[in-house]
């Protein structure tokens, strides 16, 4: 199925579609929307989330609400906007749990992590991006590896089966929850793997391309990636 010759972006909407109509875990009878994915499918560059939040369900789009407008800003200082990118996260349907009469999200657990898996397989063996950045703990323990510690690995590279270059950043969500300093430092961070993996996929350009010739440096900063 996925190894035919047809455009990605025809693979992807194919994928998405049966996405759309999935009941494999609990979470299906819950949702207002499957939040699939969005952005530029022929990116080199795919970031993946936790999973959708009330703005995100309401809308079926993904990084829509507070923490999204947290990631549109680090995007922009890192150069980029989420046009460059295709954004995804591990889980496509909002986790929650009703507390007052109100639904209050919480983390995906591990078998809804895991029924959710094959559609981000999907879209990552479909879109071969060059680097992925995790955002957060369980998009990097789903990604890189099982008991990742986001505070002390965030920030170093890995690589996976479906990217050269695999790197985890903290969570818009957190940062969000932290004040003052804590805030400033974790939003510093999160900045910097952006860019560094923006640096990053450049690199993998020019190791895989020996033909294509290094740009001299005004040129080089005209160029995205
Ligand atoms: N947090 C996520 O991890 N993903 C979203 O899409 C929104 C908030």
């Amino acid at each position: 199925m996925l190894s035919d010759d047809r455009p990605l972006e025809e693979l992807l909407a194919e994928v998405e579609a049966r996405a759309k109509v999935c009941v494999a875990c609990p979470l299906s009878q819950t949702r207002t929307n499957v939040v699939f994915g969005e952005g530029n499918p022929r990116s080199p560059l795919v970031i993946v989330g936790e999973g959708p939040g009330e703005q995100e369900d309401a809308t079926g789009r993904p990084f829509v609400g507070r923490a999204g407008a947290l990631l549109d800003k680090a995007l922009r200082e890192a150069g980029m906007t989420r046009r460059h990118v295709y954004i995804c996260n591990i889980v496509k349907c909002r986790a929650c749990v009703i507390e007052n009469g109100r639904a209050r999200n919480r983390p995906p657990t591990q078998d809804e992590i895991n029924a959710c898996f094959p559609w981000l397989d999907a879209q990552l063996t479909i879109i071969k991006p060059l680097v992925i950045v995790c955002l957060g703990s369980p998009a990097a323990s789903t990604l890189i590896h099982k008991n990742f510690k986001i505070m002390q690995e965030r920030g170093l590279w890995f690589s996976n089966r479906y990217a050269l270059a695999v790197i985890a950043a903290l969570h818009p969500a957190y940062i969000l929850r932290q004040a003052g300093e804590a805030y400033e430092k974790s939003y510093r961070s999160l900045v910097e793997d952006l860019i560094a993996a923006r640096e990053k996929v450049k690199e993998i350009r020019r190791l895989l391309d020996t033909q294509q010739p290094i740009p001299p440096e005004g040129e080089e900063q005209m160029r995205l990636f």
